[in-house]
């Protein structure tokens, strides 16, 4: 699909994606899974791109969960050497193409290195003023959710804030996501049908979308048929069709 077929004044602000299947892909390549990792790369670059194109304000790839460390070690480890690289090249192309990088998730159980290369990365674009892409590392919906409720403990028993002010507003402003839009648009590849612990409170109202495409074969033109879906849809956010028409 090509970017000219979308509804250019209906483009949701921001897109969510689990990006799943690299092992299966390496599989069927006759390949190790770190194999498929690495392809997964090229997935991510094009999809960037597109998404730039296209307008969307934020995507937020689910790049490494709080469960993947339960992954065998040398997984893991190629998996964060991947990224530390990742990140390091990718860096100047986001410039080019003014995409600002920011991470949410448990970024001080990284290592090190990956650390200290993110950091510099997200410094590195944060004047950008074009896409603005979301890593979600080391990151798990109810680990955030641990993690708000404990600040919100914590201003409460201070005297910061009160009982009355907890608001549904009030949690997602506590959460890693806060000042980012809620996700209009889930995707999730390799046609598995699962959310496996991704943004829980922000997809009370997204509209998921699933393909059979593994990662590793997941292009710009893919992202541009979701977006397509997803313009056909009737949001209704618990009203009727007839009030959402009226
Ligand atoms: C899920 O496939 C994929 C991951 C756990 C890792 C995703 C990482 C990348 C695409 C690499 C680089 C990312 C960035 C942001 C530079 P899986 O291993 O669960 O596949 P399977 O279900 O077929 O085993």
């Amino acid at each position: 699909m090509v970017i000219d077929e979308l509804k250019k004044n209906y483009i949701p602000h921001h897109v969510a994606v689990i990006m799943d299947g690299n092992g299966r892909w390496a599989e069927l390549h006759g390949n190790d899974r770190i194999f498929g990792h690495r392809q997964g790369v090229d997935a991510v670059r094009s999809v960037v791109e597109g998404a730039g194109e296209a307008g969307i304000e934020y995507l937020t790839l689910y790049a490494f969960s709080t469960e993947n460390w339960d992954r065998p070690k040398e997984e893991v480890n190629a998996l964060m050497s991947l990224l530390v690289n990742a990140i390091i090249q990718e860096t100047k192309n986001l410039n080019e193409k003014n995409v600002k990088m920011l991470a949410i998730g448990d970024l001080a159980s990284l290592p090190d290195d990956v650390q200290s290369k993110l950091d510099e990365a997200i410094q590195s674009t944060s004047s950008n003023t074009g896409l603005n892409l979301v890593l979600a590392l080391s990151y798990s919906g109810r680990w955030e959710l641990v993690e708000a409720v404990k600040k919100i403990v914590r201003e409460t028993k201070n005297g910061e804030l009160t009982e009355n002010q907890i608001t549904e507003c009030l949690i997602s402003n506590h959460l890693s996501t806060a000042g980012i839009p809620d996700p209009e648009l889930l995707i999730r590849t390799s046609g598995e049908y699962r959310i496996s612990n991704f943004l829980l409170w922000q997809i009370a109202y997204s509209e998921f979308y699933f393909t059979p495409l593994l990662w590793p074969d997941f292009r710009k033109e893919n992202l541009f048929e979701a977006i397509a879906d997803f313009q056909c849809r009737e949001r209704r956010f618990g009203k009727t069709s007839e009030q959402i028409r009226s």
